[in-house]
């Protein structure tokens, strides 16, 4: 099922066949394109070069590590995640490696370095879907994250699946249309607020 972006002006393919969808294949991800994943986000830029992204992983290979990283999942994301064939949590690195002072990018490095295996993943017919609904206490407890790092995000990631394995009220989401602000509401110039000229209807 596509859900291209329906956009105002025109942006690449990759960017508007991406969505996040609940409804996962039954089908393995091929260990290659894992690594082609892993490799995009290598290669994202951060602060001051410090690649503070890391990345736990399991996948359904291996039932048991699926199982508990599916139970650093919240409740309500688990009951449909549990399809995805790769599950993953992103973690940061929260200080600079050469002085131990923090760096308040390590977040947004993560981000991109999560944007990058997304528009990886989608070249490859894979779909993501990232979720602040999970435990980090439970991901640090469980697989020993040291002090100084902190899980960002939990991501699941595999091949589209059938919206109807999905119970009814996911249904509707699955299929219900993208809907974004305009570009009008979050370009400023001059004070905050103020939309752009730039960006202002002409
Ligand atoms: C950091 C982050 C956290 C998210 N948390 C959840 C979540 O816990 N559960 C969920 O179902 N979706 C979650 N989402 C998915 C968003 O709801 C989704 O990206 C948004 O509605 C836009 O839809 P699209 O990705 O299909 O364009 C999250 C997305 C991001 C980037």
């Amino acid at each position: 099922m596509e859900k291209l972006a329906e956009t105002t002006y025109p942006i690449e393919e990759l960017l508007r066949r991406r969505w996040s969808p609940r409804a996962f294949a039954d089908r393995p991800v091929e260990a290659e394109k894992l690594l082609s994943l892993w490799e995009a986000a290598r290669w994202s830029a951060s602060t001051a070069n410090q690649q503070p992204w890391y990345f736990i992983v399991a996948t359904k290979e291996n039932e048991v590590e699926h199982a508990r990283l599916l139970s650093c999942l919240r409740e309500n994301n688990q009951q449909w995640a549990s399809r995805a064939p790769v599950l993953m949590v992103s973690v940061a690195k929260l200080t600079f490696d050469a002085n131990g002072q923090p760096n308040r990018h390590a977040f947004h490095d993560v981000g991109l370095a999560v944007a990058n295996l997304i528009t990886q993943a989608t070249a490859l017919g894979l779909y993501v879907h990232q979720m602040a609904g999970f435990y980090p206490d439970r991901v640090r407890e469980l697989y020993g994250v040291p002090d100084g790092f902190e899980p960002v995000a939990g991501i699941v990631l595999g091949y589209l699946g059938d919206p109807t394995i999905l119970p009814e009220d996911l249904q509707q989401r699955e299929v219900a249309p993208r809907v974004r602000r305009p570009i009008e509401s979050f370009v400023f110039q001059g004070v905050w607020g103020e939309t752009s000229p730039l960006v202002a209807p002409h």
